[in-house]
């Protein structure tokens, strides 16, 4: 139990780190180097293939692309609400969401 306490703050704290550095990266032009610091911020907490560690963090893997799509617009239209999926998709465009799903949707490790 502890340890698995102290590895999720471990990773929090890591999340929020990439968060910002992610901001800073949608201030400039789209590049491939953004968009794999995305996917490392989705990975912390959905896992890397999309099952997840954490009890409070659905997977991803093999979920529909449209879905997730349609999921990551509504987080950022504020349809639905999160208070860190909120943040998360407000930094992503449709392209950003598409690729991230369509990764997550094959549901292997890259
Ligand atoms: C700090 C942890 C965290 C990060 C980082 C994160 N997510 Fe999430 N995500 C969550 C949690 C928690 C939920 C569940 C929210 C809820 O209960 O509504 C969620 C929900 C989702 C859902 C909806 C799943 C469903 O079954 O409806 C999608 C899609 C998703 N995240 C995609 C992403 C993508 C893509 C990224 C990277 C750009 C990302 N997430 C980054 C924690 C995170």
């Amino acid at each position: 139990m502890g340890v698995n306490k102290n590895k999720k703050s471990k990773a929090i704290k890591a999340i929020s780190l990439s968060i910002g550095l992610a901001v800073m990266g949608s201030m400039s032009a789209a590049s491939a180097a953004d968009d794999q610091a995305l996917l490392n911020m989705c990975k912390a907490c959905h896992g890397n293939d999309g099952s997840s560690e954490f009890a409070s963090t659905p997977n991803l893997k093999w979920q529909n692309t449209a879905y997730m799509v349609k999921q990551l617009e509504q987080f950022k239209s504020g349809q639905r609400q999160d208070k860190t999926m909120t943040k998360v998709a407000k930094i992503l465009n449709k392209q950003q969401m598409e690729a991230l799903a369509s990764y997550f949707n094959k549901g292997k490790e890259e």
